[in-house]
């Protein structure tokens, strides 16, 4: 139905239009400024990390590679391992844990450490983004979701060609989660993307644990431990025999944005309970609107374990089945460039046919 990330690009487009070309799969970066960032924009340097398109770029392997997966239990005793200006990072991903893409985070700490994330009538919205990928595997979050109308709360896993999957809890029905998911940005023509979870305990004043569960065949859904949904990639298949499945490495984001604004389609406005009240009681008394993450567990679920040397996921193809290898080489912004020819310690992986995936190992 809608796609939460896609919004937060559009406030980003503003700050980078001036200096940028726009670009796109049929309409790629010049090789001056080869990278293609997530918000549709030539450039270079911070361009190249996170978000970067690989179809959209000069060429397939403009992008910086992928930080590779790795299982972790974050939680937020302070913010050490978080970057607070994501056009800061180098790509190390032993550095940085999680960046922000734009907006503003403060640690409440009231149990230990809870990370806030902060909605103001000027900032836009917050976003924070994972360093590392994650190409299949399962991920919870605890969190704590807005209340009010018009103020989204999401958490989701973002590929760089935009195969997405959503926890979403718009702020009007705090007993409620959404869950959805897309295939390289394609708004379906049908509806049975996006599922609603009802009859929860209060999302606002209640953390849950909310899961995804991400494999090559199926996603499930969890809150709490407990299975609300599962989606089968066979069910998923195009009239040309491939899935229409999430199957690329993907970012963890957890988001606070506002869809009840002037500049939003009134579908989305609607769907979020209304317009901002900015004169809410909640707002008045904090100066801000804000949701809460207490911790964000990750479980990689590669195909294939990745050898003691691989720290990096890379493009090898360029067609609506991109293969994905795993490499040895670095994901930092001055590390050195991969060459399409270059020997690389890889393990390849097709993604092939009729729903069923097909692993080749080269
Ligand atoms: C791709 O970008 C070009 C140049 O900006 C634009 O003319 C074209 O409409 C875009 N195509 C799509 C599918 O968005
Ligand atoms: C990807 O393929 C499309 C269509 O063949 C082509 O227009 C585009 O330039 C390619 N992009 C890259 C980065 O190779
Ligand atoms: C982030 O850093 C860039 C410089 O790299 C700066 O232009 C931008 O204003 C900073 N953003 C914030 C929110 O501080
Ligand atoms: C990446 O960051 C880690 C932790 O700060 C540091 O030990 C390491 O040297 C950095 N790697 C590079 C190549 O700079
Ligand atoms: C948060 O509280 C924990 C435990 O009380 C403490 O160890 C930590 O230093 C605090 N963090 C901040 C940012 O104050
Ligand atoms: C990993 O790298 C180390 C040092 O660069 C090298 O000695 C070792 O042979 C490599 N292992 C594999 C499996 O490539
Ligand atoms: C990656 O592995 C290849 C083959 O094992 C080796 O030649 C190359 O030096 C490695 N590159 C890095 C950056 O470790």
């Amino acid at each position: 139905m809608l796609y939460s990330a896609l919004f937060l690009a559009l406030v980003a487009q503003r700050v980078v239009l001036v200096q940028a070309t726009a670009c796109n799969a049929t309409s790629p970066c010049p090789a001056s400024a080869p990278c293609c960032s997530e918000y549709g924009f030539c450039g270079d340097g911070h361009f190249c990390l996170g978000g970067c398109d690989p179809f959209a770029s000069n060429t397939l392997d403009s992008c910086r590679p992928m930080p590779v997966c790795k299982d972790a239990e974050h939680t937020f005793p302070n913010n050490d391992r978080i970057l607070s200006n994501s056009t800061m990072f180098d790509g190390n991903a032993t550095e940085y844990d999680w960046v922000v893409d734009k907006g503003t985070i403060f640690n409440t700490n009231t149990t230990g450490g809870e990370l806030a994330l902060a909605l103001t009538q000027d900032n836009g919205g917050t976003r924070i983004s994972s360093t590392r990928y994650m190409h299949y595997g399962t991920v919870t979050a605890n969190l704590k979701t807005g209340r009010w109308g018009g103020v989204v709360t999401a958490f989701i896993t973002m590929s760089d060609i935009k195969d997405e999957i959503d926890w979403e809890f718009p702020g009007a029905a705090t007993t409620e989660a959404q869950s959805n998911f897309f295939w390289q940005g394609v708004i379906p023509t049908d509806t049975s993307h996006g599922d609603t979870t009802k009859d929860l305990s209060d999302t606002f004043d209640n953390y849950h644990a909310y899961t995804l569960d991400w494999q090559p065949d199926a996603i499930t859904f969890s809150i709490d431990g407990n299975v609300v949904r599962t989606v089968n990639a066979k069910d998923y298949v195009d009239g040309n025999g491939g899935s229409q499945f999430p199957n690329t490495p993907a970012r963890i984001q957890i988001s606070l944005w506002p869809a009840g604004i002037d500049s939003m389609p009134s579908g989305t406005v609607e769907w979020a309970g209304g317009m901002i009240n900015w004169d809410d009681a909640d707002y008045k008394s904090a100066g801000h609107f804000y949701a809460l993450l207490k911790s964000v567990s990750v479980k990689c679920g590669d195909t294939e374990t990745p050898g003691p040397n691989i720290t990096s996921y890379i493009y090898d193809s360029n067609s609506s089945t991109p293969s994905i290898l795993m490499s040895n080489h670095t994901t930092l912004l001055n590390g050195g460039f991969r060459t399409a020819s270059s020997s690389l310690n890889v393990a390849h992986i097709a993604f092939v046919v009729a729903g069923l995936l097909l692993s080749v190992y080269l």
